[in-house]
């Protein structure tokens, strides 16, 4: 199936080529890669917000296919949200999965689990790689993993596929060299960690579902005395968020509020505060559960216990708040910290992960220290 269409390698060398120009790629053996494995056999179809699905007849496919673009491959609606649809599949934009790729160093001989087997494009790129025995590809949902089983054997590829919740890992297969997460967790499963050698590395995109802009990707180092750890590195537009079941999109569940009563007051600190990186991701930290939703002069937040706060983007900021706490106040803990530490980026930050959760700290010449709760 995958020679007939004539001109594919051309495309696939031709995507390659641009990855290195943009410096996606700069490992030779990774060009290779990318230009040996038809994306096309792999999006049969995708989603175009305007006109629905665009597949092999259209002439936009191919195109679209070879270009460094995400494609949506499966949407649904959230069964108590209807009225809008989720993107709950895709295949990744080819400039994040080369250079995820080359962050995670995998070379031949190693074992990888992937988590978020999609379409089976990334799977594929492994097995060209590593080959298809040391591949195992999990992904939550059934159908899919049936899809990019027979894509990856039309293609000559057979890792080993599972449908399972990716929060498990695959037990079955550890210990893995590698792992790579092509899904958003809000904390990097306990499970990868103890299914990784030591000295092995898991490479996580950990990202808040209701904040999705403020997170980051987890390059950790698994040290085999109980906990990994390593650096956050820059990534404002990474996955989309885990499923915690087969039909419910990884979008935040609704927080009811109570807006019946509302204080207002000014601030110093702007709505700009949930958008800038780094001090974003210390909002996350210190208001886990937040939920934003930015508008056109400013964003609303909500915290899980039905706190709440609507912000103008000019300062000094306009806060309307109400619900339990002040919310405000954390973000303005939150940037305090931020200013007070040099406005650290995300790639001043570091993560530790150990069996009772994870900790976000301050990169330092002597290494991570925890930021701990930016009072
Ligand atoms: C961005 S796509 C992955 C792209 C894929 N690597 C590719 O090359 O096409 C994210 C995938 O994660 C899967 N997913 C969502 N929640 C999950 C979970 N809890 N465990 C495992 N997979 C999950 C989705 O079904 C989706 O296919």
């Amino acid at each position: 199936m995958t020679d007939d269409l004539d001109g594919w390698r051309a495309r696939a060398g031709d995507l390659a080529d641009r990855l290195v120009r943009q410096g996606a790629i700069t490992d030779p053996v990774w060009r290779e890669v990318v230009a040996s494995v038809p994306r096309h056999a792999f999006v049969p179809a995708f989603y175009d917000d305007a006109s629905g699905l665009v597949g092999a007849g259209d002439p936009r496919w191919l195109d679209a296919v070879y270009n460094d673009d995400t494609l949506v491959t499966q949407r649904m609606e959230h069964p108590e949200q209807p009225g809008f649809a989720w993107s709950t599949s895709s295949t990744t934009r080819p400039s994040l999965m080369l250079r995820m790729l080359e962050l995670l160093d995998v070379s031949g001989g190693m074992t990888v689990l992937e988590v978020g087997t999609g379409t089976g494009y990334n799977a594929a790129l492994l097995c060209e790689r590593v080959s298809s025995g040391n591949v195992t590809s999990i992904d939550i949902d059934p159908a899919l993993v049936d899809a990019a089983r027979g894509r990856l054997a039309d293609a000559g590829y057979r890792p080993h596929l599972a449908a399972c919740d990716g929060a498990l890992g695959c037990p079955g297969r550890a210990p893995f060299d590698r792992v790579i997460a092509t899904v958003a967790f809000e904390r990097v499963p306990w499970a990868w960690i103890e299914q990784v050698r030591p000295g092995g590395v898991v490479l996580a995109d950990v990202r808040p579902r209701g904040m999705t802009w403020a997170g980051a990707l987890a390059r950790l180092t698994v040290d085999g005395d109980g906990t990994a750890s390593g650096p956050l590195v820059d990534c404002t537009w990474g996955f989309m968020s885990a499923r915690t079941g087969v039909e419910r999109p990884g979008i935040p569940e609704v927080v009811h509020i109570d807006a019946t009563s509302v204080r207002s007051r000014t601030s110093e600190v702007g709505a700009g505060a949930l958008h800038t990186p780094g001090l974003s991701l210390l909002v996350w930290h210190r208001l886990p559960g937040v939920n934003a939703f930015p508008g056109e002069d400013g964003t609303q937040i909500t915290a899980p216990d039905g706190s709440w706060a609507k912000v103008s983007t000019r300062v000094p900021a306009r806060v309307e708040y109400g619900g339990p706490s002040d919310v405000w106040t954390d973000v303005e803990a939150a940037h305090a910290w931020w200013i007070e530490h040099g406005r650290p980026g995300v790639g001043a930050f570091g993560l530790t992960v150990e069996p009772d959760g994870q900790r976000l700290g301050r990169r330092t010449s002597e290494g991570t220290e925890p930021v701990g709760d930016l009072g």
